[in-house]
């Protein structure tokens, strides 16, 4: 006698009695729609929390990774300072030539920068004054190196609009102060590069330097 069989709605085929395949087709295809992927097929994980699809998820991004930086190097690299910026980061000045009461212009960095060697009737004129009446009060001894006091190291660079002043070389216009004069309004520096009369908000810049020896400075 023919018994009829429960009929599964989800996968559309007749199992036997409890739901149960039973038949060797049948249970060929319910093995197949209900086998889980191992872990090595990139299903759960194993053991170590790896699986297959992960590693190749990893190692396409890492190739891509590496393939990117490949092709990007040659623009990073030409925005690394050619070697003779790098050359102009740092300039070393040879004092020995510099007289008392002389300055010369050098260039730093695309700026120019003035060193002076102070005579002692400079800094005389520069340490008597009343530094808490300066617009930008500093003495010359924070503005020098100890020992050093008669080096005076300075941007050539007016701190108004950026002129540069004048009163490094020989005959050139120092000012009322005798240090420098910036002829583009009017600034007057004294023999500290202080701001002493005009429109410049400020002392000229002292850079960072070394003394490399006693007649040899590095700046920056
Ligand atoms: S730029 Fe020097 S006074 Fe204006």
């Amino acid at each position: 006698m023919l018994r009829a069989r429960p009929f599964c709605p989800l996968r559309c085929l007749y199992v036997g009695r409890y739901g149960l395949p039973n038949s060797k087709w049948q249970k060929a295809y319910m093995s197949s729609v209900t086998q889980q992927p191992s872990p090595v097929d990139g299903g759960e994980a194993g053991p170590d929390g790896v699986r297959r699809r992960d590693f190749i998820h990893v190692a396409t991004l890492s190739f891509a990774g590496v393939g990117g930086a490949a092709v990007a190097w040659p623009f990073i690299n030409q925005m690394n300072p050619s070697a003779d910026v790098r050359a102009m980061a740092t300039v070393e000045v040879d004092l020995s030539a510099i007289l008392p009461g002389q300055a010369i212009k050098t260039i730093w960095q695309s700026k120019p920068v003035f060193v002076r060697n102070l005579t002692p009737a400079e800094q005389g004129e520069a340490n008597k004054v009343n530094v808490a009446s300066l617009r930008d009060p500093q003495t010359l001894a924070q503005r020098t190196q100890e020992g050093h006091a008669n080096w005076l190291v300075t941007l050539g660079v007016c701190t108004h609009l950026g002129c540069v002043p004048l009163g490094a070389a020989e005959g050139e216009n120092r000012g009322d102060y005798g240090g420098y004069f910036c002829p583009c309004h009017g600034s007057h520096y004294d023999t500290a590069g202080r701001i002493r009369k005009g429109p410049a908000p400020s002392n000229l810049e002292v850079p960072a330097y070394a003394f490399k020896s006693p007649t040899l400075i590095e700046i920056g």
